[in-house]
């Protein structure tokens, strides 16, 4: 018989009586991002269940992409063994292959968007969100009675009704709902500008995912791929504080409930399932409760004792930290020189922090980029000051991962004058090495570079807009944006482009350059 099996966080085993595909296997306790992260609830028992799986039928592993809250190494070095083969989407930046031939030890297979494949009796296919640094993908399975699509944090919002006609009737679909981002928490900024910034964060994420679903037309929604549960004493309050961009699935489920959304919500406990019930419906077992904060509680410690219990590497001296991130550092400059065509936005300053409390600060100029000692007073707006300390950049050297790692662990502030996101600083941020950097620079320009345009039209056909066809933030294409006779949102991270400002960011500089033609004006 056909089963959906939840196996915590964003992993999934879709299964027949012959085969299995599992997904995005996270079944370590350790976290992810520094160990910034873990599963609400726990999972590890997960993974002798998936093991006993692979003792009895053929199972495949795909790995959606590399955030290390899908692709987990330590998961993987166990159950990969065990496994028939592993896939992973043909991303045209090559980082996620590279980095499981060389860690792994491995090639996976590399699966093209939209390209019927099959597993024994398994049909899947996938779909691949790519743009700049950033990328990810769904993946859409079917087999006798039950079909799945899981979204899990893949931004593919923009292509909605594509998805739904390529993949035919879905049954349970699954998808992020809740945010997974540095900013605003890693932001100093006042108490009113962050639960703003939060809310407003929290409820576009909310609407994109209520219109995907509108548009997918499952008949079923699985919650899936976050929050964390976040267990370092300096994130604990992320876990209880009201209104930021970690709702949990009770809080989503409300929001559809009022919204008549006409679709069930239907959330799982780790290694809860749904198979079909042969009279054209579905047997759902270990159907999720919501938590209390005592339950959170009782998992932020779990994860603490996790922790104290295993192995700690040997110390750095600050002098070997500070000399590593000198290092870094200059590599990405010399990245940012070889693409001359972009440019940060304004002065990069961090700030970092010794064990002893003193700081070291360094400076780079976005017209000269060189990496700079430079002191306190020389930190005037504009600028991006980024502080952190040894202890973090220590944990990324033991982790050996890249920069996106060091990024999602929330272990560090920054602030920016004005507040208003640089798309080129983030991408020298997050990018994981000189390849991604550099790849990542260049489909910037690109993007922005395109003299492409698209025109819209207000839902009373009052108004039209003609602005840039892709997105300055990560590319979307426009032309499935929404336009409401003022701004353009764009579908994917639902940016407002003010159409009355020259379609100007509300949050940044970026503008996609609208013109506004209203019927009977004048
Ligand atoms: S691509 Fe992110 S808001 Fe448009």
């Amino acid at each position: 018989m056909t089963r959906l099996t939840y196996l915590g966080h964003a992993s999934f085993c879709f299964e027949t009586d012959k085969a299995a595909i599992v997904v995005d296997p996270w079944l370590n306790p350790a976290g992810a991002f520094l160990g910034a992260w873990r599963q609400l609830p726990p999972n590890a028992h997960a993974l002798d269940w998936v093991l006993a799986k692979m003792r009895e039928k053929p199972v495949m592993v795909y790995v959606t992409h590399e955030h290390e809250d899908h692709y987990d190494e330590e998961t993987l070095k166990k159950i990969l063994p065990h496994a028939d083969h592993m896939c992973v989407p043909a991303y045209e930046n090559t980082f996620l292959k590279k980095l499981i031939s060389r860690n792994l030890g491995i090639e996976p297979k590399l699966l093209a968007e939209d390209d019927p494949q099959r597993f024994h009796d398994i049909e899947f296919r996938i779909f691949i969100d790519e743009s700049g640094i950033n990328r990810d993908s769904a993946i859409f399975m079917r087999a006798e009675g039950l079909s799945f699509f899981d979204g899990n944090d893949c931004k593919i919002f923009d292509r909605a009704q594509w998805l739904a006609e390529r993949c035919g009737p879905i049954d349970i679909l699954s998808s992020q709902f809740s945010g997974a981002n540095m900013h605003p928490i890693c932001y100093e900024m006042s108490d009113e500008e962050y639960k703003q910034i939060s809310r407003q964060k929290k409820m576009r994420k909310f609407v994109a995912v209520r219109n995907f679903i509108r548009d997918m037309k499952p008949r079923f929604y699985m919650p899936s791929a976050g929050p964390a549960v976040f267990s370092f004493p300096q994130h604990e309050h992320l876990n209880f504080e009201e209104g930021n961009i970690f709702p949990k699935w009770w809080e989503f489920h409300a929001y559809m409930d009022s919204k008549d959304s006409g679709v069930e919500c239907v959330p799982l406990d780790v290694l809860g399932s749904v198979a079909p019930d042969g009279q054209g419906g579905f047997e759902f077992e270990d159907i999720a409760e919501p938590l209390s904060d005592d339950d959170i509680r009782g998992m932020i410690q779990y994860y603490r004792d996790v922790d104290a219990a295993a192995p700690k590497p040997a110390p750095l001296s600050d002098a070997e930290v500070l000399a590593f991130f000198e290092h870094e550092m200059n590599r990405k400059i010399e990245v940012l020189k070889k693409n001359q065509n972009i440019t940060l936005g304004c002065a990069l300053y961090f700030d970092v922090k010794r064990a002893d409390g003193t700081s070291v600060i360094y400076g780079i100029d976005p017209a000269n980029p060189a990496l700079k000692k430079a002191v306190q007073a020389d930190i005037q707006a504009p600028y991006y000051l980024h502080t952190t300390n040894t202890a973090a950049i220590e944990k990324l050297i033991h982790s050996g991962k890249g920069w996106g790692t060091y990024f999602l662990s929330f272990l560090f502030r920054s602030r920016r004058m004005p507040d208003v996101f640089d798309s080129a600083m983030g991408t020298f941020f997050v990018a994981n090495d000189d390849d991604d950097l550099d790849f990542g620079l260049k489909k910037l320009v690109q993007f922005r570079g395109s003299d492409e345009c698209v025109t819209l039209t207000s839902p009373d056909g009052q108004s039209s807009v003609t602005c840039r066809r892709f997105c300055p933030h990560q590319g979307a294409d426009l032309k499935y944006a929404t336009f409401d006779g003022k701004y353009v949102v764009c579908p994917r991270h639902q940016w407002k482009f003010d159409c009355e400002n020259g379609g100007k960011a509300d949050n940044s500089m970026d503008t996609i350059d609208a013109v506004i033609t209203r019927k009977n004006a004048g």
